[in-house]
């Protein structure tokens, strides 16, 4: 099937071999499998509301699943319970939360288990609609609550326009205190 534009996040994403990553919205979990296939001794905690996809993504990555490398839960973002997890870098494709509406929600679940260096990479498209016009919209839900926008990337891959955002999190008080 062809995907450049999920092959052109993953390398975005440039995963580490010993990278703990967070995918918001897996799907089919056809992003997982290409970072997986990056990883050594990383991980790859893959979440999705959706029942029907976490058990679609869970029979893709069966090996990855079996090998420890891949972890999936049914479970909305806003809501979900990643315990002590906490992640180098996170990432959402064509999840329309971050383009939509104010994510407010999610984004302070985001920051939670981001490491202090971590970033979030939104990456989205819709058609009628331009990259530049999407990544207005992804920055404009981000910086609302208080992230540095750090980069913004656009291409056009598999007839879509699609927009990348970069994203760190708000400094904790404590810290900008120093
Ligand atoms: C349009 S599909 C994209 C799937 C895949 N990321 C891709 O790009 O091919 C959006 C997916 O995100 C999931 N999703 C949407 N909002 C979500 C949320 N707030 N928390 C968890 N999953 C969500 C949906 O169930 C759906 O599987």
């Amino acid at each position: 099937m062809p995907n450049d534009r999920i092959a052109w996040a993953v390398d975005v994403l440039s995963p580490e071999a010993s990278e703990e990553i967070l995918e918001i919205g897996c799907g089919h979990g056809v992003a997982v499998t290409m970072v997986c296939d990056r990883l050594i001794d990383g991980r790859i905690v893959a979440v999705d509301r959706s029942a029907t996809m976490i058990v679609a993504a869970k029979r893709r990555n069966a090996h990855h699943l079996v090998a420890g490398r891949a972890q999936f839960h049914t479970a909305e973002l806003a809501s979900a319970d990643f315990g002590e997890a906490c992640f180098d870098k996170a990432y959402a494709l064509r999840v329309g939360a971050f383009a939509r509406k104010d994510p407010t929600r999610e984004l302070v679940v985001l920051a939670r288990h981001l490491s202090p260096a971590g970033r979030l990479f939104l990456f989205h498209d819709e058609p009628a609609h331009s990259a530049d016009n999407i990544a207005r919209r992804l920055e404009a839900g981000v910086r609302r609550n208080a992230w540095t926008v750090e980069a913004v990337l656009t291409r056009r891959l598999d007839g879509c326009d699609v927009a990348c955002v970069i994203a760190l999190p708000p400094r904790p008080a404590a810290a900008a205190k120093r």
